[in-house]
């Protein structure tokens, strides 16, 4: 069995596509599920690209001490010694040099001949050798580039100290006999490429991110790079928990194993997609809510006299929650605390407390709570936690009341907290939540634009909960922000998220 490592770079390059930003502590909270999902290397962030992503690698690397951090850099001084002030401090640090590889990219965008690309990885790789043991090499739009002019690259970057070496197809363009050939062909004409590890790391532009990289597995890469949920720029990165399942389930055919704990995974994808506000696709393998439905007749019976006629995956090896376990009314907080801690979810006795608070209330206004609830309560906590030591004001909604209908006027008042003064407005808007959600922003005298807004349903049932994601922009900076709230009152649900959304701008300086 061939150990293949897993390189998440859901911080950095899942986190730098529109609309999955995160905050320092969202950050961290994912870190820490990373690190107990079991990835070997967390890709922290491009420390050069804002003093906001220098202080989250730091931060992640004290968050999750067991996993190698890595930064970006590009080939240049300045790049390296950022990545290095940002890692330095982490029980395992490494660096990740890149630069383009392909005629294109030289061209047009780096401006730079052959030989000028071929001097700088020498010399940027081993400067970056100087500071860090750990220094990984990757090649730009290597899918793209000329094969024997992509073997000198990587030949240079390992004679020059780098012990892996990236081979990504950056504009998810590659098919996987391609890729497969292609590591193969790198096995053969890279020097010294047997004492390194190779990695690929493939975007989903054509839908193959997953199948390339597979297929490079199958031709000898000992890393993949992924994400969770497969979040990345554009169409996204090959997404981290069908890889680890496909390598699972088929390791006959593979012959290769992750360290991954799969019953993390379910966990994890649910808390990403929590945090930045993007459901999952009730298809997406693995952890789509239909992933382990069967609704056809012939498929139930089949199921029923034996799982594995239609089941390849058992779901808790993926850690799905039993839908069905229900809680009372009278569930006290050692009820609630044993019932998460076998859901996999760790809590502090502060989490605890409010988690209790709110399942209380939510035990008046529903008549029966599942684990799916407890779970809606449990990630929401996680992403209403304030940064450690923030000073930042924050906003709490008290109350509510709207008054909305056909051919009359749609007015809503709003009654919250900020810090210790108690606030109220009252406003008119082309629907209740418009109205809503700008007598909040005259009371706190922000600048917010609604940019996006979802509800769904938590569980079946009308009594469900309703969860609410609001993403906003500060008018002032263009920055966007994710909030969310749940209640099963939907508008109480959206203010919540809002006015989430507004404490978050807040911690930002806003
Ligand atoms: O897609 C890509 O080529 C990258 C590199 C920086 C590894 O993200
Ligand atoms: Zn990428």
């Amino acid at each position: 069995m061939n150990r293949v490592k897993i390189f998440d770079t859901t911080l950095r390059d899942g986190e730098q596509s529109p609309g999955c930003s995160m905050n320092l502590s969202e950050k961290i909270v994912m870190a820490r599920q990373l690190e107990k999902l079991g990835v070997d290397i967390i890709e922290a962030g491009f420390a050069i690209a804002s003093p906001m992503d220098f202080k989250s690698i730091q931060a992640i690397a004290s968050a999750a001490p067991n996993c190698i951090i890595a930064s970006l850099a590009r080939c240049n001084t300045r790049d390296i010694d950022t990545a290095w002030e940002a890692v330095k401090d982490a029980k395992k640090p490494r660096i990740h040099v890149f630069i383009a590889t392909s005629d294109v990219h030289m061209q047009y965008k780096l401006r730079m001949t052959r030989e000028q690309v071929l001097s700088t990885i020498t010399e940027m790789v081993s400067y970056a050798k100087a500071k860090c043991e750990d220094i990984e090499f990757s090649a730009e739009d290597a899918s793209r580039s000329d094969r024997e002019f992509l073997a000198q690259c990587f030949t240079n970057a390992i004679a020059a100290g780098a012990n892996t070496i990236n081979v990504p197809d950056t504009v998810g363009y590659s098919t996987p006999q391609e890729m497969s050939a292609l590591i193969s062909y790198l096995k053969e004409h890279v020097q010294g490429i047997d004492s390194v590890v190779i990695s690929v790391h493939c975007h989903n532009d054509l839908g193959m991110g997953v199948a390339n990289s597979l297929a490079c597995v199958k031709a000898g890469a000992t890393q993949v790079e992924c994400t969770v949920n497969g979040i990345g720029e554009r169409a996204g990165n090959a997404s981290l928990e069908e890889i680890a399942m496909a390598i699972r389930t088929r390791h006959d055919y593979y012959e290769a194993e992750t360290g991954i704990n799969t019953r993390e995974i379910y966990r994890s994808c649910r808390l990403l997609s929590n945090i930045i506000g993007v459901a999952i696709s009730p298809t997406k393998p693995i952890v789509g809510a239909n992933a382990f439905a069967h609704e056809a007749g012939i498929h139930q019976h089949g199921m029923i006299t034996n799982a594995q006629t239609y089941e390849i995956m058992n779901p808790d090896e993926i850690g799905v929650p039993h839908r069905a376990l229900v809680l009372g009314k009278h569930s006290g907080k050692h009820a609630i605390r044993d019932r998460l801690e076998a859901m996999g979810y760790e809590i502090s006795d502060d989490d605890l407390e409010d988690i209790f608070t709110r399942f209380k209330k939510l035990a008046d206004e529903k008549k029966t709570i599942t684990s799916s609830d407890l779970e809606a309560l449990t990630l929401h906590r996680s992403r209403i936690t304030r940064p450690e030591g923030s000073t930042a004001s924050t906003c709490r909604l008290i109350s509510h009341s709207i008054t909305s209908g056909s051919d009359i006027p749609k007015i809503s008042y709003v009654k919250l907290t900020r810090d210790n003064n108690i606030l109220e407005g009252v406003e008119y808007g082309a629907g209740p939540l418009d109205a809503a959600f700008k007598a909040v922003n005259k009371m706190l005298g922000v600048d917010a634009r609604l940019e996006d807004f979802s509800v769904r349903a938590v569980t079946e049932g009308e009594d469900s909960i309703g969860e609410a994601v609001v993403k906003i922009s500060s008018a002032s900076t263009g920055e966007m922000y994710t909030g969310s709230g749940i209640s099963t009152d939907i508008v109480e649900a959206s203010l919540q998220a809002y006015i989430n959304g507004v404490n978050k701008m807040f911690e930002a300086g806003e």
